[in-house]
């Protein structure tokens, strides 16, 4: 079969297409014929050689995937060949085939296209379980959400407005902000130009946020946990600025600050068929209703991977970039 190869790690320039064997699926997994994926953050690092897949997963880049079932392991329940589905893999999306585990997979809404249900499972999973089930964001309560264009960041903006929350964004051009808040951000800081933390005290009368959803990592750390509310939550999503910083204990301990965590790839199949689960109850409706929607940004062919991720790596798009496998 077609896929994106890569014989050694290095800039967009390494991905090309070649012919790798089509993947076996396993009891609990079905195969599909790959229609859409997507891009993600992970797929850059893992290009460049910082972030292996798991162990036992495919080598070929690709984190969810859109597409057909045409062949079904004994122990799957509820899926039959020729069912649109779409969900979350641990790799091997850009190809034309791929596995995926039966509990990690949800069927396309009618009507929609296979890219329209590429560009959902990594980010609006990532937004629900940081936002709510991590960072426990209640209605009436307000948010930070860093990167409010990105895939994540898109998806959670809708997520937390639909969810009664205040939402405060930043973003790196005024476009984008315009953007969020057709999305259901009340106002968006442009990093460029303006100081995030001071712009926050202005934005809500010197009260702070409750939560912040961050994606920058260390350059962002002490203004986070400054414009923190008493009993604030900072959840770390990404590290798009790097890993290490200062941390000053006293604030946590005076203001009863929270930062945790978040990553999924990771995890047991178990755990992110919880995940998907816990979407699926929350947001599946709100999704067939079109009250939340996948941003898709820009659509290139498989073959076109390299410059998909020069686009990403380039900070151009807001919401999804797809990858079109096949018609
Ligand atoms: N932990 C997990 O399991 C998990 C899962 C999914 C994603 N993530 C992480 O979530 C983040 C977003 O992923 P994504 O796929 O949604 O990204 P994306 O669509 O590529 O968007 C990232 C955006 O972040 C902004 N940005 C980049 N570098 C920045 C910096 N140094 N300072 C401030 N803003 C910066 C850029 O927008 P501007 O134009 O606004 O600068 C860029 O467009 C990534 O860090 C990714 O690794 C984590």
């Amino acid at each position: 079969m077609r896929a994106i190869v890569q014989r050694h790690t290095g800039n967009p320039d390494v991905l090309k297409l070649g012919e790798i064997p089509s993947p076996v699926p396993s009891p609990t997994q079905v195969l599909v014929d790959v229609k859409a994926t997507a891009l993600n953050r992970a797929d850059t690092l893992q290009r460049g050689g910082f972030y292996p897949p798991p162990e036992g997963e495919s080598e070929t880049l690709g984190l969810e995937l859109a597409g057909v079932v045409t062949q079904v392991g004994d122990q799957v329940e509820g899926i039959a060949v020729k069912d649109r589905i779409f969900g979350l893999i641990g790799s091997g999306g850009y190809a034309e085939q791929a596995v995926i585990d039966y509990r990690l997979a949800m069927p396309i809404p009618e009507g929609w296209t296979f890219e329209q249900a590429a560009a959902v499972t990594e980010v609006f999973f990532t937004a629900n379980e940081t936002l709510f089930t991590r960072g426990q964001l209640a209605a009436g309560e307000t948010v930070l959400i860093h990167a409010g264009g990105s895939g994540v960041g898109s998806a959670g903006i809708q997520l937390a407005y639909q969810a009664g929350a205040t939402v405060l964004v930043t973003a790196g051009s005024e476009q984008k902000i315009e953007r969020t808040k057709v999305l259901g951000a009340t106002a968006g800081i442009n990093y460029k130009t303006h100081d995030f933390a001071e712009q926050i005290w202005q934005l809500t009368d010197n009260q702070g946020v409750n939560l912040v959803q961050d994606f920058i990592g260390a350059d962002y750390l002490s203004r986070n946990l400054s414009i923190l509310k008493f009993e604030g939550r900072l959840v770390v999503v990404g590290l798009l600025s790097g890993a290490k910083a200062e941390i000053d204990l006293g604030l946590i301990l005076r203001e009863r600050l929270q930062i945790l965590g978040f990553v999924m790839r990771r995890l047991p199949v178990e755990e992110k068929a919880r995940i998907r689960n816990r979407f699926v109850e929350r947001w599946f409706d709100d999704l067939v209703s079109g009250q939340i929607q996948p941003m898709i940004d820009t659509v290139f062919p498989l073959e076109a991977a390299g410059e998909a991720h020069r686009y990403m790596e380039a900070n151009q798009n807001f919401g999804k970039i797809i990858l079109q496998v096949s018609q």
